[in-house]
Formats: structure tokens, C-alpha cells, sequence
């Protein structure tokens, strides 16, 4: 049986972009997706399918039980959408924003009333909830555009890049909104840039690049492919740093990572904390000194940078080490 979010071969095409290029996804009800690419990877040309307001070229959508392309109206009255540029009316004040949007559900004046003084609260929006929201800074409407989307709990809701633009606090606190709402039962599909987003927040992670899923599965399973843990050395000395690259050769399981301007070497190991031991004490016998040595766990950056770094494009004689490099740079350009 489909999950309450299901698409099979979407594709969108303007003028010549493929924004979307035959996407299939599969949510199962009550958990949340993560969508995740760069920018222009079809993030919210595909939520914007989903929720009706785009029509695909081909494929098929089905969403809470029902045919997005048959059935628009239905399936409008079961979502909820919080867009990536927040949709307020400027010239209500937050509370107002917030009622009328009960009133548009049908709720009785008290409990949209009431509703607003919530989520006013849980938002952090109470000192300003008396003031013309275009009054509001960029975090403030992003904060009343959410708050505007949970007034009433739709069982399927969109989210597209929802902590764009808030603060860590904020962001921190609208973790908790979003696992609050999925531990109650919603299913939820989010877009985000952020890969420590989709790593705490989503059961399963779909990244997208050029229109298609390039990977799908849970962040750990990302994860693994991309290896196991790794040390992360900062050498003291520049001059040292090919010594060091060659030691870290001797204990790794993959290619040694150099970045230069940090005196970073990285490498993927098994054998954790005691391989560590090792590594410094052999780096210790070779009179390197070190600013900094840890392991980690991959990041789904890395993985992300492995699967969109632009290493497809590598031509055959380079090396992976090249390769690697080249994806660094090409994720520091997109990072500008
Ligand atoms: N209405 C439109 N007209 C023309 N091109 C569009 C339109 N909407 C999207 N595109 C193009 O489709 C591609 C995908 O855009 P989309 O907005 O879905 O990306 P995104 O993943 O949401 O990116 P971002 O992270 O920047 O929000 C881009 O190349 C974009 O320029
Ligand atoms: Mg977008």
C-alpha cells in the first residue's frame, strides 16, 4: 500500500529545465521525509506538485489517499504547506494572521482565538502579536508562517525549507514543534539545506540533485556508504603535513583527505579509539606536532558531498584523491 506521500515519475519542465526528471517518493503515514539538494535540485517544484499548485508534465502523485492530479480540491483540504517565502498577510497583525486562518478552516471565533494565543506562544511571537506583521524581521514571518500552517493539524503537511533563516534558538525550538506534530500521528515531507536537519529530524532522507533522486535511505545508511568513522588531524606545522598525509595513509581504509589553508587531514579508519592511540603515538614518534585529533562519525555532509561533489564528473585517469579535492572546492564555491 502507498504511504500518505507517493509520487511515481514526476516531472516538470520549464522551457528547457528538467526540474523535475522522474521522482518517485514513498512516505510511509506518521513519518517524515527529508528531502535534500542544493539549490535549483527541484525541492519545491516538487512540493509544489504535491500540493497542487503545480501541475506535473507526467507521473502520478497520490497524497492522504488521494489523486493529486484527479482530485486537487480534496487533497488541498487534507495538507498543510508552510512555502519557502513565508505567505502572511502584511497588513494583519500575527494574531489576526493567525485567526483568520482558523476562521478559513471553519473553527468557532473562541477556538481560533484561542489556537492563536498558542501558537503566538509557542512561536515566540507573543510581544508582537499586536503588531502589522509587516513589521515583522525575516525570522518573525517565517516563525508566523509556520505558526499560520499548524493552526489546524492537517494528517499530511509540506514544509519547504522551514529554519531557513531563523536562529539557532528558533530553530532549535522548531525541532521540537515538528517532532511534537509527528509524534502525533502526522506525516510530514521537509525540505532542507541542512544536513544536520534531515539527520535529526527525518526517519528517512531522499537527496535530490538535477531533478532525481541520486540517494534515498535513513541518514545512517547514507552514512555508511560513504564509510566508516574518521581521524580529523590538524598538523601545527604546514611543513608537516606531508609526513603526517603519509602516516594516516598507513593506518586508513580509503583516501587520505589534505586541506591545505586548515592543516586538516582526514581518513577513514575502523579500529576507533585504540587505532587512535596509535595514530598519535606514531604521529608523536615522528616529532609532528598536532593542534587537534578526533574521530567522527561521517557527517551527512560528506556524504552528500560524495554523492552531488561533482565526483561523477571526474574522468577516469584522476585520482579519487583528486576527486575528493575537486568536490571540496566544489562545495566551498556553492558555500559563497
Ligand atoms: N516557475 C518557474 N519557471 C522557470 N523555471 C523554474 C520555475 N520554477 C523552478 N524553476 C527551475 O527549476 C529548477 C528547480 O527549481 P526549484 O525551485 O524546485 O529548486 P529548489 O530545489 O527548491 O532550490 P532552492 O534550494 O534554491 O529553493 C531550477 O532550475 C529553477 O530555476
Ligand atoms: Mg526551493
Amino acid at each position: 500500500m502507498p504511504g500518505a506521500i507517493y509520487a511515481e515519475g514526476l516531472v516538470k519542465t520549464f522551457g528547457d529545465v528538467k526540474a523535475l526528471d522522474g521522482v518517485d517518493l514513498d512516505v510511509p503515514e506518521g513519518t517524515v521525509l527529508g528531502l535534500l539538494g542544493p539549490n535549483g535540485a527541484g525541492k519545491t517544484t516538487a512540493v509544489r506538485c504535491l500540493t497542487t499548485l503545480l501541475r506535473p508534465d507526467s507521473g502520478k502523485a497520490v497524497v492522504a489517499g488521494v489523486d493529486v492530479l484527479k482530485h486537487p480540491d480534496a487533497v488541498r483540504r487534507r495538507v498543510g504547506l508552510s512555502g519557502q517565502f513565508a505567505a502572511v498577510d502584511e497588513y494583519l497583525t500575527g494574531r489576526e494572521n493567525l485567526q483568520m486562518v482558523g476562521r478559513l478552516y471553519q473553527m468557532r471565533a473562541k477556538a481560533a482565538k484561542e489556537r492563536a494565543v498558542e501558537l503566538l506562544d509557542q512561536f515566540h511571537l507573543t510581544d508582537a502579536a499586536d503588531r502589522t506583521a509587516k513589521t515583522y524581521s525575516g525570522g518573525m514571518r517565517r516563525r508566523l508562517d509556520l505558526a499560520a500552517a499548524l493552526v489546524v493539524s492537517p494528517p499530511v503537511m509540506f514544509m519547504d525549507e522551514p529554519t531557513t533563516g531563523l536562529d539557532p534558538r528558533n530553530r532549535q525550538q522548531l525541532w521540537g514543534v515538528i517532532k511534537q506534530l509527528v509524534s502525533g500521528g502526522t506525516t510530514l515531507l521537509l525540505t532542507t539545506q541542512y544536513l544536520e536537519e534531515a539527520d535529526h529530524l527525518a526517519h528517512d532522507i531522499c537527496v535530490v540533485d538535477q531533478g532525481r533522486v541520486i540517494a534515498r535511505g535513513t541518514a545512517d545508511e547514507l552514512k555508511a556508504r560513504t564509510g566508516g568513522e574518521r581521524v580529523e588531524v590538524v598538523v601545527h606545522e604546514r611543513e608537516h603535513m606531508a609526513t603526517a598525509a603519509g602516516v594516516l595513509r598507513g593506518f586508513g581504509k580509503g583516501e587520505t583527505t589534505v586541506e591545505e589553508h586548515t592543516r586538516k587531514l582526514t581518513v577513514p579508519v575502523t579500529g576507533g579509539a585504540k587505532l587512535l592511540a596509535e595514530v598519535i603515538r606514531e604521529l608523536d614518534g615522528r616529532g609532528i606536532e598536532i593542534d587537534d585529533i578526533g574521530l567522527r562519525r561521517p557527517t551527512l555532509d560528506d556524504v552528500f558531498l560524495s554523492l552531488t561533489g561533482h565526483v561523477a564528473e571526474v574522468k577516469e585517469e584522476e585520482s579519487d584523491e583528486a576527486a575528493d579535492v575537486k568536490g571540496r572546492k566544489a562545495k566551498k564555491e556553492s558555500a559563497k
